[in-house]
């Protein structure tokens, strides 16, 4: 089993690493921290991905941020702005199509090989009751579309792929630092989950949007 995780210097991208070598799988790690893999210079981020040799059978995108501009998702739709919605897609929509793009070349062929990004139930349409935090949502939203539609054309060469999205739960990170007193997994418990959820999956829920304990997510 050989996984690549970008994000890795992540609260979850550093849990899904850690937990798939326990489960006795290679990883080859991508971060932008450690490796300069800023999914904001496209130039440069698509040159590390199409530098990567050999196929993988599990890829885990688990970059993403809150905001971009701002300190705090916005609240009304006087705080939209074209900076921050811009910022926010760069991260969360465009930068894992970046990967996702050359999944089809990473992906094995043969056997099961899985694309996973994590997005947040937040960017679900169908959930939203509570309103806000337009561009977090949104970028989300496209990404989710990215992720459903690459599903669609990847089951027509990787008859087994599976090609998800997945809301990782309310996870203790660097992320969830300023809500306090919600309940919140460990990185560790959601990565855990988060694997096991994708080891379940059948090529038949290719293109699903999944939370860490199995169910669909409305889209
Ligand atoms: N934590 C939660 O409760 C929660 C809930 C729902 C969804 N999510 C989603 O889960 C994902 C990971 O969240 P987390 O809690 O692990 O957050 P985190 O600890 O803040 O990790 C974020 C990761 O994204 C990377 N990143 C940010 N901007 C980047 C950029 N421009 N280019 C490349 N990499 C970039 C960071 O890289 P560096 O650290 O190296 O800069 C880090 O690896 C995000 O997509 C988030 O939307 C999290």
């Amino acid at each position: 089993m050989r996984a690549l995780v970008v994000g890795e210097s992540g609260g979850i991208g550093a849990a899904v690493a850690a937990e798939l070598r326990a489960r006795g799988a290679e990883v080859v790690g991508l971060s932008r921290g450690r490796d300069g893999f800023d999914v904001t210079r496209p130039d440069v981020a698509e040159a590390q991905i199409a530098a990567l040799e050999g196929v993988f059978n599990l890829i885990f995108v688990a970059t993403g941020a809150l905001v971009s501009t701002r300190v705090r998702p916005e609240k009304a739709l006087r705080e939209v702005s074209a900076e921050e919605l811009a910022g926010q897609f760069a991260v969360n929509a465009i930068g894992p199509a970046l990967v996702l793009r050359h999944a089809p070349r990473l992906l094995a062929r043969s056997g099961r090989g899985v694309f996973a990004a994590l997005s947040a139930r937040v960017g679900s349409i169908g959930d939203n009751r509570a309103g806000g935090w337009y561009s977090y949502r949104a970028s989300k939203a496209a990404l989710n579309q990215i992720v459903h539609t690459g599903a669609i054309e990847l089951a027509r060469t990787h008859k087994r792929a599976v090609c998800v999205a997945l809301h990782p739960g309310t996870v203790e990170t660097s992320f969830t630092a300023g809500f306090a007193g919600r309940e919140k997994l460990t990185a560790q418990e959601s990565a855990a989950k988060l694997l096991d959820v994708l080891d379940g999956l059948e090529p038949e829920q290719t293109g699903g949007f999944y939370d860490y304990s199995g169910a669909r997510v409305v889209w």
